[in-house]
């Protein structure tokens, strides 16, 4: 693993603030009779305007600059031009730029529209879940304990954490060492340390955790059709605690 310097950190600060910006855009733009494929050209240009690259696209292939993950879809949802969000709707929506040689990668699920009791709630339990894991980053812990915050807070509101799918180091590379998975697993032992930085990233659905890759390649979704939400952030450890480097 690398660790980052006080003065890349900041770096990273700026490139998470950029993706943050940018799915606030989004999340405004989220109205029924969008498409998934408006989405992607938002945050295209939401990036480019503020001088930053979209990392998503090309990585490993992928088509688009956005994932757009909705209702029954966990992740890596391809935004189309023929996906036209309607009221009721959840759409996770993942974004990730490079600014300055350093990578910000951040998620979020909103509604469209009035959201269902169902999903507000799903929603809701998602994103405290990740505040849990945002709290176990302190140097001294263990990767482990991340995803054992999560995965308590999760199952104790009778949901299920998606086990195939993971968070991630960050820095110059989206994806750096370790891998950060969002349920215990006794093998992540690996110490937290002053100038890690993680992407914290639960994908939780409604029902069983099992999910399915569709023929696109990409598109993730859950095996038995239920609802699943999708938040991350960016979160550098420093010995102040946890600083969520994708939120202002
Ligand atoms: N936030 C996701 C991740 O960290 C987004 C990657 S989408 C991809 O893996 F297309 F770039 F792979
Ligand atoms: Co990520």
């Amino acid at each position: 693993m690398t660790l980052k310097s006080k003065n890349e950190i900041e770096k990273m600060r700026r490139a998470n603030l950029i993706v943050f910006e940018v799915l606030e855009a989004l999340e405004s733009a989220c109205k029924p009779g969008v498409s998934t494929l408006d989405l992607d050209r938002i945050a295209e240009e939401g990036a480019k305007r503020r001088g930053a690259a979209p990392v998503f696209k090309g990585y490993m292939g992928y088509p688009a600059h956005l994932c757009t993950s909705v209702n029954s879809v966990v992740v890596h949802g391809i935004p189309r031009k023929d996906e036209i969000l309607k009221e009721g709707d959840i759409v996770g929506l993942d974004f990730g730029v490079v600014f300055d040689g350093f990578v910000g990668d951040s998620a979020r699920t909103v509604a469209i529209g009035k959201a269902t009791a169902e999903s507000e709630r799903l929603m809701k339990v998602t994103r405290e879940s990740l505040d849990c894991g945002i709290e176990a980053c302190r140097a001294g812990g263990r990767v482990s304990d991340i995803g054992g915050a999560v995965q308590r807070h999760v199952e104790a509101n009778g949901y299920s954490v998606v086990r195939d799918f993971v968070g991630h180091g960050i820095g110059r590379k989206m994806h750096e060492d370790p891998q950060v998975p969002n349920y215990f697993d006794a093998r992540n032992g690996l110490r937290l340390r002053e100038g890690l930085v993680v992407a914290i990233e639960p994908m939780v659905n409604a029902g069983g955790w099992e999910v399915d890759r569709l023929n696109d390649g990409w598109t993730v979704v859950t095996k038995d059709g239920s609802l699943s939400a999708h938040f991350e952030h960016s979160v550098a450890i420093t010995d102040k605690g946890p600083y969520v480097l994708s939120q202002p």
